[in-house]
């Protein structure tokens, strides 16, 4: 690869990714003629870190690939093409991927041929891409979010130019609709509903790696979905970071609870959706959930915590109070109805007694499961410089003690379904046993 140059890069700035103007267009997708075979005779990998929008970005990158002729490889030893596509969520996420990075180098030793590209949200950050190309520059191309549909002209210029590239862009682009795919599974499908997140909750780094909240068009959805149906799967799962504020930005008096009743009618067995926020859920999307046998009957709520000065400095625009009376109207709207949801620890400002009231609503509402995570400062983010005067000592207990509860409230899920008969999903052969299939 020829020398860096780092002013000549296109690099990402989070004070421009935190705007949120411009109208968004609806393209499609079209990969030139001339690099339709560009990839033959080469073989891929994907390793995917992070949340369902990366693994939803992964079957598009896995599209694109195949589209210009790679083939999936089986191990990184048999790859020409090995990408990362990154989750910068917190610290733990980001060190895990920096000592992958580390450990595929010597690949690139034995292999002269091999490309490693670095996409997803961690180079999103300006210190992530002056990280790399200082400290890894064996990384060929380093591209973000927002420019999945451009890695054919990237990969024309690492094969043809053998030029290093590294294009991130800090805003958000249009929506590109027909991007190919490869999807994981037979039977079950992400469909993104929407992009970015408006929410800026103090402590998350997404909004500025994903953009501002832009909904793709009813009709596109509900067409990709009736495909799906016509191929036999069985469930969709919607996704967004934000999925209660589908629609919002088309200004067309549609939301999620409308979108849920014209997905019902393509006939697809079973639909979920996630994530939503309390704050933008609202009685259509549970009425729905409550009248639609196809919308399954969980949801994903993340809380955060359960003090309202903690729920305050966060941004999350709602109250403990607020909280429960959606979960009052979830369980009266939909019967037998299953809740899980995230938590944080350890946030700036909360003491002793904030966190005993996060215990008090976890026992309240009954979570049947949760995502529990010790406070992670992001670069760039308010939080980042709030005081906090809690040990990490103090944090881990915290944690400790509100896992033993989220696992009770696991079991007791569980337990809700022994010696009952019921329709699951068979995902394949159980992992523990290999004689029984398993299902959810
Ligand atoms: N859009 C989704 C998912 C966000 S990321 C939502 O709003 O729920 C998933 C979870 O990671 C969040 O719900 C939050 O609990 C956690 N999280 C986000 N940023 C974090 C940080 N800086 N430190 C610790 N946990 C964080
Ligand atoms: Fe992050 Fe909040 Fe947006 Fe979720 S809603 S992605 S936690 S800013
Ligand atoms: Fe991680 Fe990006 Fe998802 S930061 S959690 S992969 S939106």
């Amino acid at each position: 690869m020829n020398d860096i140059d780092i002013g000549k890069y296109f690099k990402p700035n989070l004070s421009e990714a935190r705007k949120r103007k411009g109208e968004i267009e609806h393209l499609s997708f079209k990969l030139p003629k001339d690099l339709v075979n560009l990839g033959i005779e080469k073989k891929y990998i994907i390793q995917t870190y992070g949340c369902q929008a990366n693994e939803a970005d992964s079957e598009i990158i896995a599209g694109i690939l195949e589209k210009m002729g790679h083939e999936k490889a089986e191990t990184v030893e048999d790859s020409d093409l090995i990408i990362l596509n990154t989750c910068a969520i917190r610290e733990k996420a980001e060190n895990r991927i920096w000592g992958e990075l580390g450990r595929l180098s010597k690949y690139k030793k034995t292999n002269p041929n091999l490309l490693l590209i670095v996409a997803g949200c961690m180079p999103q950050q300006p210190i992530v891409v002056e990280k790399l190309l200082k400290t890894y520059p064996y990384v060929d191309i380093v591209m973000g979010t927002h420019n999945l549909y451009k890695l054919p002209d990237y990969l024309r210029q690492a094969y043809y130019n053998k030029e290093r590239v590294i294009e991130v862009y800090s805003k958000e682009g249009e929506i590109i609709e027909h991007l190919p795919q490869v999807r994981n599974h037979q039977f079950k499908a992400w469909v993104n509903i929407m992009y970015g997140c408006d929410e800026f909750c103090t402590y998350c780094i997404v909004p500025y790696t994903r953009g501002k909240e832009r909904s793709r068009l009813p009709e596109d959805i509900i067409q990709e979905v009736k495909e799906l149906v016509s191929k036999g799967y069985q469930e969709v799962t919607l996704l967004g970071q934000n999925v209660n504020a589908y629609g919002k930005d088309l200004k067309i008096d549609y939301g999620l609870g409308e979108l849920l009743y014209d997905l019902d009618k393509t006939g697809i067995p079973r639909i979920r959706y996630t994530t939503s926020h309390p704050k933008d859920l609202d009685l259509t999307t549970i009425k729905a959930m409550g009248t639609l046998k196809s919308v399954m009957s969980h949801l994903h709520l993340p809380v955060q915590s359960g003090s309202n000065k903690v729920l305050k400095k966060m941004n999350r625009h709602y109250t403990k109070e607020v909280y429960i009376e959606k979960i009052k109207l979830l369980k009266e709207h939909v019967p037998g109805i299953s809740i899980t949801t995230d938590i944080i620890v350890g946030f700036p400002f909360e003491d002793e007694s904030d966190f005993e009231m996060t215990l008090d609503l976890v026992e309240k509402v009954g979570f049947e499961g949760g995502f529990t995570f010790i406070f992670s400062p992001r670069t760039g983010t308010p939080a980042f410089s709030f005081e906090d005067s809690t040990s990490q000592e103090e944090k881990k207990r915290r944690l400790l003690a509100l896992n033993e509860l989220i696992n009770k409230g696991f079991k007791t899920g569980n337990l809700r379904f022994l010696n009952q008969e019921v329709e699951v999903l068979v995902d394949g052969p159980s992992k523990g046993n290999p004689d029984v299939l398993s299902g959810y």
